[in-house]
């Protein structure tokens, strides 16, 4: 399969989303979609713009880290979305945009889809789904740029190429949908999932991600930058940080990476 369907893409999403949408834009190929949200940002456009390319010569991962995006593997597409919100929202922001792309798998019939704090999709210890949101500013609104990557199809040879074991749609549901098809559910729900966020906050949506944290009640460690924090995962509270019950008490965290075991942190950060 090569390059989208615009049109595909525009008739499949709900009504509502379409109207709400300003722009879609579809390459074969780009850079980055988030690294394309951002220009547009930049060059004043106005309301929520569609980015989905088919590859991402330059795909970025969250921190620092690289995005492999070969074409027709994987769906690489990015939201720009502007905001009034304070800029301390993007915790909730970015938890609820995992929980938007969990669902539409469990809606199409994918089991034992697993999130991992603060925004990884998985099934067991391999990797479905990655989230990288960033934050920019225009004249007078915050935009926030979700961007959403989501294995497909990948080769094997592709799959070992990455640093990370990691699974994709195929392997997951024999009925497959069509990338355009998961792509306009994710932006539906996307959408949506931000409404009930701006109207209500994180707290709605907190029992569901608690019910589906794949390290729920596990000793874990949390690695940010030089610090590494150590304890049994309690899940989140109701603005999203991370509660660690550690020797000290619980501690709320509300930045950096999981790992299963010292040993596992240790090995990634080498
Ligand atoms: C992660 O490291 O888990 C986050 C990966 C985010 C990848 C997506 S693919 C679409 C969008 N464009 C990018 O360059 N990155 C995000």
């Amino acid at each position: 399969m090569s390059l989208y369907g615009k049109k595909d893409i525009e008739n499949l999403l709900d009504s509502d989303v379409q109207k709400a949408i300003s722009e879609i834009h579809v390459f074969s190929e780009i850079d980055s979609t988030n690294a394309e949200a951002a220009r547009l940002i930049r060059d004043g456009r106005k309301g929520i713009q569609l980015v989905i390319a088919d590859s991402q010569s330059a795909g970025k991962g969250r921190r620092g880290r690289n995005w492999v995006s070969p074409p027709a593997s994987g769906l690489y597409l990015s939201l720009a979305y502007p905001f009034g919100l304070e800029a301390d929202s993007l915790q909730g922001l970015s938890l609820i945009t995992a929980l938007s792309v969990h669902s539409c798998g469990k809606d199409l019939g994918a089991e034992n889809l697993q999130l991992k704090w603060p925004n990884d999709i998985l099934v067991g210890n391999r990797k479905l789904s990655g989230i990288l949101l960033e934050l920019h500013n225009d004249d007078d609104q915050i935009w926030v740029v979700f961007g959403i990557g989501v294995n497909y199809n990948l080769s094997n040879e592709e799959k070992e190429s990455i640093d990370r074991p990691v699974i994709d749609i195929r392997e997951i549901l024999p009925d497959m949908p069509s990338r355009e098809d998961l792509a306009a559910r994710i932006v539906d729900k996307l959408i949506s999932n931000i409404a009930i966020f701006t109207e209500v906050g994180f707290s709605f949506f907190h029992a569901a991600w608690n019910r589906y944290d794949r390290y729920q009640d596990s000793d874990i460690v949390v690695q940010n930058a030089g610090n590494r924090t150590i304890g049994r995962c309690q899940g989140v509270d109701e603005s999203g940080a991370l509660l660690l019950l550690t020797a000290a008490g619980v501690k709320k965290i509300s930045g950096g990476e999981i790992f299963p075991s010292v040993r596992a942190a240790d090995e990634f950060v080498r």
